[in-house]
């Protein structure tokens, strides 16, 4: 067999077969198969795409890449979810708390945020010392006895995604529904979870700019999972505006303990509502109404808090914060943005409030640039808001007063307004 003859059958639009696809995947890992070699590959399959079979198969090579994680022993119970990434995203924080405070087993390794997106390890590190690496028998056991733990990947969790999506980051491959979908669910397959429930975001902010592309994500996703023997179930949700009013790493930890100490019912209370009620009903096999009012009550009975404390605290973060959460929002340099005309607030361009927040510090440009915990931005209003001239429209949060003058002027364009008071859209789209 020759890596050649599977580019070039790739790029005449060809099925693969199952051991051509190994073939690849194991000599991209093992290094006999060369980057630009896979990266003529990756882009025949961006462009010529890949039938089901193919996805699974290429699923299959790349869990088997590394190491996986056995969660047997907790059956039915445990549960993992996923969210194709946004700006704002903060939902991990909330709906693993929640479901966990309701007996399901959260055991769940989260990215770090690039680009305009962020990643749920970076946020935990908003609280002080948290611990984002354990061993798997520590991990397995914080699992076992207070039904959640949080960490980043291990290196050795589908290596062959890791070494792909590098390529992929940089030779304009991201962008495929096979390449994508088989990219997230490996991991998640690997990660060991009964049940899965995926957030798909649709919008300027994420990767599926429609909602029939995040339709067929979706459903290429759930394929996945079936053929693998898992539970999944998708929600498509609006990532058009940021979710939540906090974007930044210790900001959106603020949001999230605010949002559990029952102060916010907004759209961001919704789609946690949405996730942990489709996780409970998938462990607990229980109707969704019945699942939903679990964790409504989770959070307005102050279970869903008290898991949460339990869990910083178990894994050596700073739970003060939790009660002092307004030692979240102490950023050395802060600078209010205001309006410069009167209206009403018809868009909050997500993709735009994502890179101004990086550029205060709160993202990576590059993989290993360093995240300022404290910077961010603090949203002052919503969709539909009525505004006048001088009003605040955002809070700026950086360490460097240098910054805000380029993140303004971006701002500038990601706030629009209206005279007329616009609709208000939908954040959750459909359920899968
Ligand atoms: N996230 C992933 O993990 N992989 C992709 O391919 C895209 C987003």
């Amino acid at each position: 067999m020759r890596i050649y003859d599977i580019i070039n059958k790739k790029r005449y639009a060809r099925e693969l077969s199952r051991e051509e696809i190994f073939f690849a995947i194991n000599g991209f890992v093992s290094g006999e198969v060369a980057d630009y070699q896979m990266s003529a590959l990756a882009m025949a399959i961006c462009i010529n795409s890949m039938t089901e079979r193919e996805v699974l198969d290429l699923t299959d090579a790349m869990l088997r890449s590394g190491d996986t994680i056995n969660l047997s022993r907790f059956g039915h119970l445990s549960v993992d979810k996923h969210s194709t990434g946004g700006v704002g995203d903060k939902t991990t924080l909330i709906v693993a708390p929640i479901v966990a405070s309701l007996g399901a087993k959260v055991a769940k390794m989260s990215g770090r945020g690039l680009g305009h997106t962020g990643g749920t390890v970076d946020k935990l590190e908003a609280f002080c010392d948290f611990k984002t690496s354990l061993s798997s028998e520590d991990f397995l056991k914080q699992v076992e006895k207070i039904g959640i733990c949080v960490i980043g990947q291990s290196a050795n969790l589908v290596p062959a995604d890791k070494k792909l999506y590098a390529l992929r980051d940089v030779s304009a491959t991201v962008e495929s529904i096979p390449l994508i979908a088989s990219s997230i669910m490996s991991k998640k397959l690997a990660s060991g979870s009964k049940n899965i429930v995926l957030d798909i975001k649709v919008g300027s902010g994420a990767f599926m700019k429609t909602e029939s592309e995040a339709r067929a994500l979706a459903h290429a996703m759930i394929k996945i999972g079936k053929g693998f023997g898992r539970n999944v179930r998708a929600i498509i949700t609006n990532m058009d505006t940021p979710l939540g009013k906090a974007v930044g790493n210790s900001l959106e930890v603020w949001e999230a303990i605010e949002l559990l100490k029952g102060n916010i019912t907004s759209e961001l209370y919704e789609v946690c509502i949405a996730l942990s009620s489709n996780m409970i009903s998938c462990a607990f096999e229980i109707d969704i109404e019945e699942a939903k009012k679990l964790c409504i009550n989770a959070v307005s009975n102050g279970s869903a808090l008290k898991k949460m404390k339990e869990w910083i605290g178990y894994q050596g973060g700073d739970v003060s914060l939790i009660c002092e959460s307004e030692r979240l929002l102490q950023a050395s340099c802060k600078k209010d943005f205001k309006s410069q005309k009167c209206g009403y607030v018809s868009r909050i361009d997500a993709e735009k409030v994502g890179i101004a927040a990086m550029m205060l510090g709160a993202g990576r440009m590059k993989k290993d640039d360093i995240i300022d915990t404290h910077a961010g931005i603090l949203l002052n209003l919503s969709i539909g808001d009525r505004v006048f001239e001088g009003d605040t429209l955002a809070t700026l949060f950086s360490s460097s007063y240098d910054k805000f003058s380029p993140c303004e002027e971006l701002l500038l364009q990601a706030f629009e307004l209206s005279d007329e008071k616009p609709q208000k859209q939908n954040v959750i789209i459909d359920t899968i």
